[in-house]
């Protein structure tokens, strides 16, 4: 049923010991060296975590009021630019960044914390990190990259959860990123540390959280608004938000705002799934103080 050629899916390969597919490392050299400024804000994730809720909602925090043509014909993607993606028919994610016009930029990446260009901790930039509980993050993975051209293809349920315990996925283990970025908080105290979870739960408390994070004294009725803007529902049907515009997904396959929800892995584990993944769990995560919940 599927109108993308299998032909055209990327091959997966290792890179600096992360798993990767070269739309990701074709621009290397620019992305390493890749200049950033003081007041640029950082949101980093891995893939499905979030990303362009919390990208939506810092770029509403900032250009709501002052860029309302911004948020009618600017795709979100556009307006934060993927800092390593090198896709077809587009321009770079850096060349996107070096030449957006707003402050502060907003910018975009998935790269482990180990692979985020120097001059972002050099000029101790803000950094977002959005983290999100293993086994929905997991299953939103999947329904992805059966959508998109530009990552393998996920192969069944079965053999992607396997690929994702392995950390065979492109951005490497999510083990490692989540837990990566939280013990980078400890020593570099301008990054925030949110939870898909908690923007589910409360939405609006996190964006007040958010804003205290950015120094930003937003009145409690313009964050009411943006809390209403950034709904599933509002941005699902938003044009700029829904990705409806990104010609590289097949959403009759699935849609990019899926189902935007927390315990969603219910419907997808098997209990035989659900017990070999929570033993694989505990000993990747029993060094680290970093807690997720997976229902609310
Ligand atoms: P699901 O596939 O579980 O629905 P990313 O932006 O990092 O690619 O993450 C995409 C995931 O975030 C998808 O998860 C998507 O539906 C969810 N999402 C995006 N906007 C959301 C919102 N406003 N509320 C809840 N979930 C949202």
């Amino acid at each position: 049923t599927s109108s993308m050629k299998p032909t055209c899916r990327p091959e997966l390969f290792d890179f600096e010991g992360i798993s990767m597919v070269h739309y990701f490392t074709d621009n290397w050299e620019k992305v390493q060296k890749f200049q950033a400024r003081p007041n640029d804000i950082l949101i980093a994730t891995y893939p499905k975590a979030g990303t362009t809720w919390v990208s939506y909602i810092l770029d509403l925090l900032y250009f709501h009021n002052s860029a309302p043509e911004r948020q009618t014909s600017l795709p979100i993607f556009v307006r934060v630019p993927f800092l390593e993606a090198v896709f077809p028919e587009m321009p770079t994610g850096v060349d996107l960044a070096d030449k957006l016009p707003n402050t502060p930029r907003l910018i975009k990446t998935h790269l482990p914390v180990q692979l985020v260009p120097k001059s972002f901790w050099e000029q101790n930039c803000k950094v977002v990190y959005v983290a999100r509980n293993a086994k929905d993050n997991a299953v939103s993975y999947f329904h992805f990259a059966r959508m998109i051209n530009l990552l393998p293809e996920p192969g069944n349920w079965n053999t992607f959860l396997q690929s994702f315990m392995d950390g065979k996925l492109v951005s490497g283990p999510w083990y490692d990123h989540v837990t990566g970025y939280w013990e980078k908080k400890q020593t570099y105290s301008n990054l925030h540390y949110m939870f898909f979870e908690d923007m589910v739960a409360n939405t609006e408390h996190e964006l007040e959280q958010l804003c205290s994070f950015l120094g930003l004294s937003t009145p409690a009725e313009e964050r009411e608004r943006i809390t209403k803007c950034v709904h599933f529902d509002v941005m699902k049907q938003n044009n700029m938000t829904n990705h409806s515009s990104f010609s590289h997904m097949d959403f009759k396959i699935s849609p990019f705002m899926r189902k935007g929800k927390v315990g969603d892995w219910k419907n997808h584990f098997t209990v035989a799934q659900n017990e070999r993944f929570d033993e694989h769990y505990w000993q990747k995560m029993k060094n680290t103080t970093l807690q997720f919940h997976t229902e609310i």
